[in-house]
């Protein structure tokens, strides 16, 4: 149902503000995102089930009616922007307006978020999103404090049919909620809930209905993608990766995280079977020592990490691999950073994320001493980019002369440039002689003709 909008409507008439909000006239909302994809993507869903709750997105959180915030903890900063910008947020209750803080930094630290900030009306971590109907109905109602809080109990998955895709030729999918993983450093298994896998049988129904709309490109999604445990018993993960590339319309399919842990050589046969798999496995190793691995919980050694790393490369793809690396982990010497350093030069990543160490709230770490200074991980930060920038500057210049397939991305048209994206998740910059762009969503092939650490330059070729 689409609710008429106030511009010459009944509001301004009779000299309310337009940011009044209009229970069951006019209900506009205002959303913000932070943190991973899988927080991106249940703002997607979000967004489809207030539409479908007969809301109405705006741009502007001015016009809005209800605004909501949807938070990451990953690290301390990440936290800290939260309670900067509701703080911001603040000078807008007086107009009338509700907002809601939902997310990791939600969960996390319920309740007192209403006496940090007693303005908000709804607390809801991302376990509880399927009750937002509920919860909006008890907000229309006028309820002041609403909560949606889970214990770790819950098996449910939030899967809606009104998600709202951002991107109309790439979409995500969650096929793993939560983590029960544990590692010593980090918030998700306490902000998520317990790891809990989507019916192999839905997630297909929505792989063919998002072909049937366009899409082209799927991107199953998880913490853990490769815990998948189909609740049904039809499918291992390797076979659900290969039974959506099969699915007809559909050219690329990506998944990410996947935990060493779980990581299976099934996988990597998928990969070269499938064509429309991508070739391009994010496997973050966090740290090459093993000893420093032991003490994150990661639950795998340096050694066993590079078997993983063995499979891949021995696929008959040349399959693209990326990491996440934490440098400062407290009681990480020079000489285990140095093993991290040694070990991005033995795998070759494409592209590593590296992130300084962050005590978080709940996290065993967090009663280990915090011992590496500031501007001693800063140091050892650059370390690692510095190192990495070398792999890649070499690792790039494989791709000169090749010819491949990219997705277009964007255009800066008055200069004749696309930018896309290559099936190893590289950006690709080239130009087409053409007067005419190829479309977004399209995949023209490209000769590479120069190469970066970060990036390919080419032009296009026919065919
Ligand atoms: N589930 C994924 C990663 C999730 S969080 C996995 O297991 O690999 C994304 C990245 O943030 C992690 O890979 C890690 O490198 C980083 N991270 C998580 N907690 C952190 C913390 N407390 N301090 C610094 N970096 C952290
Ligand atoms: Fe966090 Fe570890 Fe779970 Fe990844 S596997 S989300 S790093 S606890
Ligand atoms: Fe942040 Fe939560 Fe994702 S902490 S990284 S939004 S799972």
């Amino acid at each position: 149902m689409r609710l008429r909008t106030l511009s010459g409507g009944a509001g301004e008439g009779v000299g309310q503000r337009r940011s009044t909000i209009y229970w069951g006239v006019e209900k506009t909302f205002y959303i913000e995102t932070f943190g991973c994809q899988m927080n991106a993507h249940d703002s997607e869903k979000v967004i489809g089930t207030l539409e479908h709750e007969g809301y109405m997105r705006v741009q502007d959180e001015a016009d809005a009616g209800l605004i909501l915030y949807n938070t990451c903890s990953i690290r301390d900063k990440a936290e800290q922007k939260v309670f900067h910008r509701l703080n911001e947020y603040k000078r807008l209750q007086g107009e009338g307006k509700r907002f809601a803080v939902l997310g990791c930094v939600a969960q996390q630290e319920g309740e007192k978020i209403f006496e940090k900030a007693p303005y908000v009306s709804i607390v809801s971590g991302s376990a509880s999103y399927r009750k937002l109907p509920e919860m909006l109905a008890r907000l229309e109602a006028g309820e002041k404090r609403i909560t949606g809080l889970d214990d770790r109990q819950t098996e449910e998955t939030f899967d809606t049919e009104f998600t709202s895709r951002t991107n109309p030729h790439r979409g995500y999918i969650t096929i793993v909620e939560g983590c029960d993983k544990f590692c010593a450093y980090c918030v998700v298994p306490y902000t998520r809930g317990k790891e809990r896998s989507r019916a192999s049988d839905s997630v297909m129904a929505e792989a063919r209905r998002m072909a049937d709309a366009g899409f082209t490109e799927i991107q199953l999604l998880g913490q853990n993608v490769n815990s998948y445990r189909d609740p049904s018993g039809k499918m291992t993960f390797a076979e659900l990766l290969a039974a959506v590339g099969c699915v007809a319309g559909i050219r690329r399919v990506r998944f990410t995280t996947s935990h060493p842990r779980d990581f299976t050589r099934e996988i990597v046969q998928a990969i070269d079977a499938v064509p429309t798999l991508c070739d391009h496995v994010h496997l973050p190793v966090q740290s090459g020592s093993t000893r420093v691995l032991a003490a994150m919980n990661r639950e795998y050694t340096r050694e066993w990490y590079l078997e993983r790393i063995a499979w891949i490369k021995a696929a008959r793809r040349e399959i693209s691999m990326t990491s996440d690396i934490i440098v400062g982990f407290p009681g990480e010497t020079e000489a285990e950073l140095e093993e991290t350093a040694t070990l991005l030069e033995e795998v070759k990543y494409d592209a590593v994320f590296c992130f300084k160490y962050s005590s978080r709230p709940n996290t065993p770490a967090m009663g280990m001493a915090d011992s590496i200074a500031e501007e001693e991980k800063v140091r050892r930060l650059q370390v690692i980019l510095d190192r990495q920038r070398e792999v890649q500057r070499k690792g790039y210049a494989r791709h000169l002369g090749q010819v491949m397939e990219v997705m277009v991305e964007g255009h800066n048209a008055s200069r004749g440039q696309v930018v896309g994206r290559s099936s190893q998740n590289k950006t690709v910059n080239f130009t087409v002689k053409q007067p005419i762009l190829p479309a977004l969503g399209s995949y023209p092939m490209v000769r590479i003709t120069e190469t970066f650490p970060n990036s390919l330059v080419g032009e296009a070729v026919a065919g």
